[in-house]
């Protein structure tokens, strides 16, 4: 079984639409749905906004379906001038830009316990679905890099080049490096691709609105084909 995990309710609906539902149920207050996509039996959620909310979707998730892999899909600020509203990023790592224990000589990013700032995604899934999303948007409008999660919607040119300078990140959002995070601790691979919906700057609120559905759309029909191949 796949898992499959959106935070918004269009973002799951997407995933939903490309899905023979067969069941569903309700567990730590979110609804699973089960069902199969393209024959593959899978389990997609709505998580909700922000990194305790994905962390307590995926826990779930996993003690209770043992999926081979999660999936992670939505929308994303693009980090960068090439990271245009519409492209495509595969994750190559996360990191969680809001947590911060520089006071007592960590390194900015450190999750302490992991003792990692970047949370590796897996292999070979990873580069699956890079190659996914290469071949059906093309390889100029597909990113491959660290995308940055916090619990905080970036709008703030200063905030968003500070992400890029400490992390090296080409995106950011607020749910996948911790999906990242319980699955490196539960020994459950991994992927994650979102789709451009804003450039996390000052007009990152406007962009949103108006891109949020285009995107999510985007992203869900190439899960759907990712699902296929895994
Ligand atoms: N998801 C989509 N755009 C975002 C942004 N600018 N900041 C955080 N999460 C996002």
């Amino acid at each position: 079984m796949i898992g499959i995990i959106g935070a918004m309710d269009a973002e799951v609906e997407e995933i939903l639409a490309r899905m023979e539902a067969d069941r569903e149920e309700t567990a730590s207050g979110i609804v699973y749905h089960v069902g199969t996509i393209g024959g593959k039996e899978c389990v997609a959620a709505k998580c909700g906004v922000g990194k305790v909310a994905a962390a307590v979707c995926a826990q779930t998730m996993i003690l209770r379906y043992a999926p081979e892999a999660i999936v992670n899909v939505g929308v994303a600020g693009g980090i960068g001038p090439d990271v245009r509203i519409g492209n495509i990023v595969v994750a190559s790592g996360f990191v969680q830009h809001d947590m911060d224990t520089s006071a007592v000589g960590d390194e900015k990013g450190l999750i302490s316990g992991l003792n990692l700032v970047v949370i590796p995604v897996s292999e070979p899934l990873s580069a699956l679905t890079l190659e996914t999303a290469e071949r059906l948007c093309g390889k100029q409008k597909v990113h491959s890099g660290i995308i940055a999660t916090g619990d905080q919607f970036i709008s703030d040119r200063g905030r968003l080049e500070r992400i890029r300078d400490e992390f090296d990140a080409c995106a950011c959002e607020m749910e996948g490096g911790s999906i990242a995070q319980v699955c490196y601790m539960n020994g459950t691979a991994f992927t994650a691709l979102r789709a451009i919906s804003d450039n996390a700057d000052e007009a990152a609120a406007v962009s949103y609105a108006e891109f949020f559905r285009e995107s999510a759309h985007t992203a869900a029909e190439l899960i759907a084909e990712l699902v296929k191949k895994i």
